[in-house]
């Protein structure tokens, strides 16, 4: 179902006693929104971050996951595992899993099914290198990353799936996509997926923008027909610039 979304990636940032202090901060905000909101702190503080906001309107997701139920992985966790600690949402594909951990459109596509055969909401990274874009070929990536690991699924699988656009040159760089660029490109993504399921389905997947959002140019940016909302890095960090974002709609 097509949402208004704001997640926060907090990557590798925040210890116990931080991830705490941040949710404390958090918690002291207000949303004056319709957006879901989520966070994404690391592994090792997801209980804590469940049970810290249970009881709020933050939802609490996971970074990464495996596509094996169990075994001989040594260092990763499974759908599973993160559901029993309250995650039920995923990010997969982010363009640093894909870079430093040589993640591929098949992998993530094992990984997208292991989500959703655990029930669980994928939200699906993609997004074009600096180079593609400079030589026109942005949408040619970004088209085959798509299809590459989500195009075998059915258009009732969708009702789980959520779609990053994280063009890779404005990620943590502050280069910013610009609105217009950024509702080119989520244009190109609904119609991509139109073409394969329909208007019905291509209308009903929220598309976030991902990309150095900031509090000063967050509503710009959401106020584009086919950007449905963002995911956020180093603002994240900061309860009152992600509230910021939040309430930026
Ligand atoms: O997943 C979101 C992240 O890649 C964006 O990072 O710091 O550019 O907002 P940032």
């Amino acid at each position: 179902m097509r949402k208004n979304i704001v997640a926060g990636n907090w990557k590798m940032n925040n210890d116990l006693a931080q991830t705490e202090t941040l949710i404390t901060s958090l918690k002291s905000q207000t949303k004056t929104t319709e957006a879901e909101v989520m966070i994404a702190p690391t592994a090792t503080n997801l209980w804590q971050a469940y049970n810290s906001l249970k009881d709020s309107e933050i939802e609490v997701i996971a970074q990464n996951m495996h596509f094996a139920e169990s075994g001989a992985y040594t260092g990763e966790i499974s759908a599973s595992m993160l559901k029993s600690v309250g995650v039920t949402t995923v990010i997969l594909g982010h363009s640093e899993r894909r870079e430093y951990f040589n993640e591929t459109d098949e992998l993530l596509a094992k990984k997208v099914d292991a989500a959703l055969a655990n029930k669980m909401r994928v939200i699906f990274c993609f997004g074009e290198e600096l180079a593609d874009r400079k030589s026109g070929n942005h949408e040619n990536i970004v088209e085959s990353q798509i299809k590459n690991a989500l195009f075998h699924l059915s258009a009732w699988d969708y009702k789980s799936v959520v779609l990053a656009y994280e063009p890779v040159w404005a990620i943590g760089t502050g280069e910013t996509a610009s609105p217009e660029q950024a509702q080119e490109m989520h244009a190109f993504i609904r119609k991509t997926l139109a073409d394969q399921y329909g208007y019905e389905v291509a209308n009903s997947v929220s598309i976030l923008y991902g990309g150095s959002v900031k509090p000063a140019n967050a509503q710009e940016i959401f106020s584009k027909p086919d950007v449905d909302g963002g995911l956020i890095g180093g603002a994240a960090l900061n309860a009152e610039d992600f509230f910021a974002i939040v309430n930026a709609f």
